[in-house]
């Protein structure tokens, strides 16, 4: 618990809607929470890392390789991508101080924070307008992009602050969602090189019996693209979240 306050107070950040709106806190208890189930947890990173690896090997150029949701780093195959990119940019809102020892090792890995919806100052204020975000698509450099379960993430804090602090109703929360996820799908589909999309599916709660006790659709009814391949992710075993249950989530991968 130390460690976690501590964390909060040291990590610097870009945005102050980062520290207020509770993207360090979600940022710094996932970072625990895959400390404490690394058994679990390991399997899906090292199969994020072998798919961003297949998705960069067979391009012909690789000058820039963008990723989306970095975060942690902890599914990214860092080495490999600093060793076979000239230039490897890792974005996301919030990087802790693991991740910026680790990028600090390499000279041609950069850091950035940027809200990749370029939409959030406006949700803050209570005014959504969600625009087609469009940065570093006319980057004619970046050959390969990774969007790193990140997609279904999108829409998760600023609709809560949206619900609880402007009282919009359940429609328009499902609304301001879906617009979110298809605005990123589309920022996507947008850059002219490879992209490649890991991103969970759906998640399954199950009971001690190994009964399914619930299911969710994590594209909040957005339909995702065709997928490649994909495998399980435990991401709440029994004993971390409620009592008797564990979730699953699915994740797949797309090539785009
Ligand atoms: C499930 S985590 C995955 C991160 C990383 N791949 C990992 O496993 O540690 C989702 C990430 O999305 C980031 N994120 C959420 N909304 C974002 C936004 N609007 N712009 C950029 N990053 C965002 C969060 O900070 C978080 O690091």
């Amino acid at each position: 618990m130390i460690r976690e306050i501590w964390q909060y107070l040291t990590t610097p950040v870009a945005f102050s809607y980062v520290r207020n709106k509770g993207f360090l806190k979600e940022a710094i208890a996932m970072s625990a929470r895959a400390r404490r189930c690394r058994r679990q947890w390991d399997k899906h990173y090292r199969h994020c890392e072998e798919t961003i690896v297949d998705a960069a090997k067979d391009l012909d150029s690789r000058h820039t390789v963008l990723i989306i949701g970095a975060g942690s780093l902890r599914d990214v195959p860092l080495d490999y991508l600093a060793q076979h990119f000239e230039r490897v940019l890792l974005v996301d809102l919030v990087f802790l101080k693991a991740a910026r020892r680790q990028a600090a090792l390499y000279s041609n890995v950069e850091l950035i924070e940027h809200d990749v919806t370029e939409s959030l100052e406006s949700v803050f204020d209570g005014a959504p307008s969600i625009p087609q975000p469009s940065r570093w698509l006319d980057d004619e450099r970046v050959d390969l992009v990774v969007s790193l379960n990140l997609i279904t993430q999108l829409p998760l804090i600023p609709v809560r602050q949206l619900i609880v602090n402007y009282r919009i109703s359940e429609l328009q929360a499902d609304e301001l969602g879906r617009e979110l996820i298809r605005s990123h799908l589309d920022y996507l589909q947008r850059f002219a090189c490879r992209v490649c999309l890991i991103a969970d599916r759906e998640s399954v709660e199950y009971n001690v019996y190994d009964e399914e006790t619930d299911r969710l659709d994590t594209w909040w009814e957005v339909e995702p693209p065709p997928e490649t391949e994909s495998w399980e992710w435990e991401l709440i075993p029994f004993g971390e979240g409620r009592a008797n249950r564990r979730q699953v989530n699915r994740v797949a991968v797309s090539i785009l």
